[in-house]
């Protein structure tokens, strides 16, 4: 990151101590640090701290009432090739995404032409707060990128997701958004994602279906968005939504739409995560009148879908990674094993309906992760957002 220029923006939060090492990493990877602070940033750590680590004035109000200068916030927001806003408070989130500019980090927000990046902190009921989780997907669609809090123990004594990311992850998050050697450049990718259930006609008012949210799947693509990567979501009927300048979604119906979409895009995807719950059967015939009740009994034949993630994996360039799913009620691990191999696969995640914490419409899953050269594993139960994290990483080490 040798000359590079990050402007950091400190609001104000108890994470707001952690900074002093971020500054410190970013300037050990030879980049250059200007900081600026909301005012009550300066509660949480003293502004002499972060100038004399960052080497630069710190700008907190927009004039200094001792000299009379002004501070040209767009001066300091063109200068920077990027804006980190760390700790990003739900107060700074909330006004950064309604167009409230009423101190100087936000005026920087407003003047940059620069990426920014946020990192998240608060107490765990406003982390899940609708109000912020609406304003988060505000910035997220504004094309800000966000580095997702982390869980652990909060500063009101309360254990949940809230924690600002650590500084040595912050800085591993840049370096791989913002490929400033060749080297980095190559590790942006392209990502195509299965989500959700497919829905199989009977009739005009009747589909088989199951259970799935499309929960995991969306996780998966928010994960790879704030890595600054492209995404094609292609997904089955969910009440989910999410917009990004990156995110190519797709709706489709059945596993043969979802097969279709899949064929249109695969060839320029990097990765293909297939976490969509397909329907293996369908009604053989389309009734094309609502089915009357005149009978006792009916019959419905079915047959079988076609495998969307074989013919992926069949239909593969040689630098194309494969990862698919498997949701088990039983002998979890043996019918996981036999996927990975007879779809040819190179990583399975396996979550089993045995464990309570893993399964359809929860929030939380447990995971156990199987690639093809027989490694294993095995993740405690976390968020659905978190385990998300873990896929990526995990499929960015096999690869
Ligand atoms: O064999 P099973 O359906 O349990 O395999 C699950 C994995 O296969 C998931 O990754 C799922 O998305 C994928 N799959 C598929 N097309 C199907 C059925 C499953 O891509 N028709």
């Amino acid at each position: 990151m040798y000359g590079k220029r990050i402007l950091l923006g400190i609001s104000g939060g108890i994470a707001a101590y952690k900074i002093a090492y971020l500054i410190r990493l970013l300037k050990n990877q030879g980049a250059e640090v200007k900081c600026v602070m909301t005012p009550s940033a300066s509660d949480f750590i003293s502004p002499l701290v972060v100038s004399t680590l960052s080497e630069n004035p710190v700008a907190i109000e927009f004039w200094n009432k001792d000299s009379g200068l002004w501070t040209n916030h767009v001066e300091l927001a063109l200068w920077a090739d990027l804006y980190i806003i760390a700790p990003a408070t739900a107060n700074t989130i909330a006004k950064m995404a309604s167009g409230i500019c009423d101190n100087l980090l936000l005026a920087c927000y407003y003047s940059s032409k620069s990426k920014t990046i946020i990192a998240p902190a608060m107490d765990l009921d406003m982390y899940q707060h609708p109000t912020f989780k609406r304003n988060l997907n505000q910035l997220i669609s504004d094309a800000v990128l966000v580095i997702p809090a982390t869980n652990g123990s909060l500063a009101s004594g309360l254990e949940g997701e809230g924690r600002m990311e650590e500084p040595e992850n912050i800085l591993r998050f840049i370096q791989i958004n913002f490929p400033f050697s060749a080297k980095e450049l190559s590790s942006k990718k392209k990502i195509l994602i299965t989500a959700g259930p497919s829905y199989e006609a009977i009739d005009p008012v009747r589909f088989i279906g199951n259970h799935s949210s499309g929960k995991m799947g969306f996780a998966l693509a928010e994960i790879c968005l704030a890595k600054a990567w492209e995404v094609t979501l292609i997904c089955g009927p969910t009440n989910l939504d999410l917009a990004h300048p990156n995110l190519n979604i797709i709706p489709v119906f059945s596993a043969e739409d979802m097969l279709l979409a899949v064929q249109e895009n695969w060839k320029n995807a990097d990765i293909g995560i297939f976490s969509a719950a397909v329907s293996d059967y369908r009604p053989e015939k389309f009734e094309t009148q609502k089915i009357k009740k005149t009978e006792k009994t009916i019959n419905l034949q079915l047959i079988k879908n076609p495998d969307i993630i074989s013919w992926a994996s069949e239909n593969r360039g040689a630098k194309q990674f494969v990862v698919g799913f498997a949701l088990e009620t039983n002998n979890a691990l043996e019918f996981a094993l036999n996927k990975l191999d007879s779809k040819k696969m190179d990583m399975i995640v396996l979550n089993s309906m045995e464990d309570k914490e893993a399964g359809f419409k929860k929030e939380t899953n447990k995971i156990t992760i199987l690639d093809k050269k027989k490694g294993k594993y095995s993740f405690p139960a976390k968020s659905k957002r978190e385990v998300a994290s873990d896929i990526i990483d995990t499929i960015f080490k096999l690869m």
